[in-house]
């Protein structure tokens, strides 16, 4: 367990504005992931993934891994964590191969698979083989993917202790690694009975990595991921947003958000947007509304068949000028780097959740903006947004002219009375409201970013506030990972 006097306060860098793009070191001269102690294969396989120079969080975090710490990790969003994980995870099974060897535990369903594609990026070099286990999806062919026995598993975490309690031969007895990534979010309350129970089939000797842009401070919340003589690597503050990113907010009555919003994405035509609302008919109702005033928009929420979430996100991602209408599903670790715009539709009634919405964009060096719609009810919430993040939003430019906002009204009204109708309909089942309604009708706060399993997890919905060893060799990329017993 971790005690407070356990945790080292590692290389604190607050403020440092540098994100993925490469980090200074103190004489100026940009480090290289050769520097910090990586193998030359896995350098190759930075090249490949254009990854020249490590990050601020890589930096510090690799050379810690790599001799064997346990870390807990705070940087801003986008500025590299899940390599700064992958990279000493994928090294040490380089020089110790086996299967099951590391689990990386993600909040979401669509971040696990981010994730795994990162990992087998970064561990193409070395043959690395990754499983995704997460809810949704067909569990025997996870159970044959696992029965392949990869190397790392990331998943979500009800799916992967379904796993272990259900799938015949497969353990993670033999783990080396675990790490928590939005691990702040995985250690609340929602997750905390599966964590706890999965922690009981993971041995207690191996190494844990939690990595957050927004991580507790609390030793008590931390205790939870029972880490050993942990370091905390800080190249961010608490709660600190990208300096890139450029954040906005518009004031408007509340009876009148849709036709605020559909002024924006008139304004943003030729935009990547995302925009987050705080409840899943809104999310749909946004995404139907905006449809039928010609906008290409696409729903993504917790009550979408786990197939229409992935192929919502994928349409997205590919580009195309389009507008995500989501819940706080899609508000943590989502790298999409097209996004321009984050709008909030509904203002986050936790600082953290407006933190991790936010940074959907300006991500890896690049510059963005964010827009927050403000009603006369939010007032109070935004103040306490603004001390948080120690920064003060600023009016966006056209936001206040009412005149030209207004006369969209009457086509925003016609659009909204269709939305209402469609949903009462066809539900809330694949995008665009295209399906029947196929399960129970949620109007409440959307599953956040959690795996929304349901069963033992410990959640509920409507209660939620607002090779062998061998040798290294400069052979690059010849040796390919491999381990007995497939
Ligand atoms: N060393 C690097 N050089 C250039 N780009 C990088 C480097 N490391 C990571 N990136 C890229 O930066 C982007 C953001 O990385 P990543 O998703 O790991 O951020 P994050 O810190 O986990 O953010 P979040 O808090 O939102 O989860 C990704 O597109 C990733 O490929
Ligand atoms: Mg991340």
């Amino acid at each position: 367990m971790v005690e407070a006097a356990d945790v080292d306060e590692g290389a604190s860098d607050a403020g440092s504005s540098k994100q993925a793009e490469g980090a200074d070191s103190d004489s100026g001269v940009k480090k290289t992931f050769a520097d910090l102690g990586v193998l030359q294969p896995i350098c190759e396989a930075c090249e490949a993934m254009n990854f020249k120079h490590p990050t601020p969080i890589q930096e510090k975090a690799i050379p810690e891994a790599l001799a064997g710490r346990d870390v807990i990790g705070l940087a801003q969003t986008g500025s590299g964590k899940t390599a700064a994980f992958s990279i000493p995870i994928l090294q040490a099974l380089w020089d110790n191969p086996q299967p099951l060897f590391a689990c990386v535990l993600a909040p979401t369903r669509e971040l696990a698979y981010q994730i795994s594609q990162q990992i087998e990026g970064l561990g193409a070099t070395i043959g690395a083989r990754c499983a995704t286990i997460v809810g949704g999806m067909d569990m025997m062919s996870q159970s044959i993917a696992l029965s392949k026995r990869p190397h790392v598993v990331v998943a979500t975490p009800g799916r992967l202790q379904d796993h272990l309690e259900n799938t015949k031969g497969f353990s993670l007895r033999n783990l080396k690694y675990l790490v928590m990534d939005e691990a702040d979010r995985l250690l609340d309350m929602d997750f905390g009975p599966v964590i706890d129970k999965l922690l009981e089939s993971i041995p207690r000797e191996r190494k844990t990595m939690l990595f957050s842009a927004t991580m507790s401070t609390k030793v008590s919340k931390l205790q939870r991921a029972s880490l050993r003589n942990p370091i905390r690597i800080e190249v961010s503050t608490k709660y600190q947003t990208v300096e890139t990113l450029s954040q906005y907010y518009m004031f408007m009555p509340f009876d009148r958000k849709d036709v605020y919003l559909v002024h924006l994405a008139n304004e943003q035509a030729g935009q990547s947007v995302l925009v987050f609302t705080r409840t899943v008919h809104d999310a749909q109702r946004i995404a139907i509304m905006l449809r039928m005033l010609g906008f290409p928009a696409i729903p993504l929420h917790g009550q979408m068949s786990q197939s229409a979430r992935l192929g919502a996100l994928s349409k997205f991602k590919a580009g195309g000028r389009r507008i995500l209408i989501a819940t706080d599903v899609a508000s943590r670790g989502l790298d999409i780097p097209a996004v321009d715009l984050v709008v909030n539709y509904d203002i986050p009634t936790h600082s953290k959740d407006y933190i991790h919405r936010v940074g959907r964009t300006a991500r890896a060096g690049r510059s963005g903006r964010s827009v927050t719609l403000v009603t006369q009810y939010d007032v109070e919430l935004l103040q306490r947004i603004e001390a948080v993040i120690g920064k003060k939003l600023s009016l966006f430019p056209g936001g206040n002219d009412t005149e030209a906002i207004m006369m969209l009204s009457e086509r925003v009204g016609e659009a909204q009375r269709a939305a209402r109708q469609e949903i009462r309909e066809n539900g809330y089942g694949g995008a665009g409201g295209a399906g029947r309604r196929k399960r129970k009708m949620e109007s409440e706060r959307d599953a956040m970013d959690r795996d929304d399993d349901g069963g033992d997890n410990g959640m509920h919905y409507a209660a939620r506030r607002g090779g062998g060893g061998g040798s290294r060799g400069g052979g690059g990329n010849k040796r390919k990972l491999s381990h007995k017993g497939r």
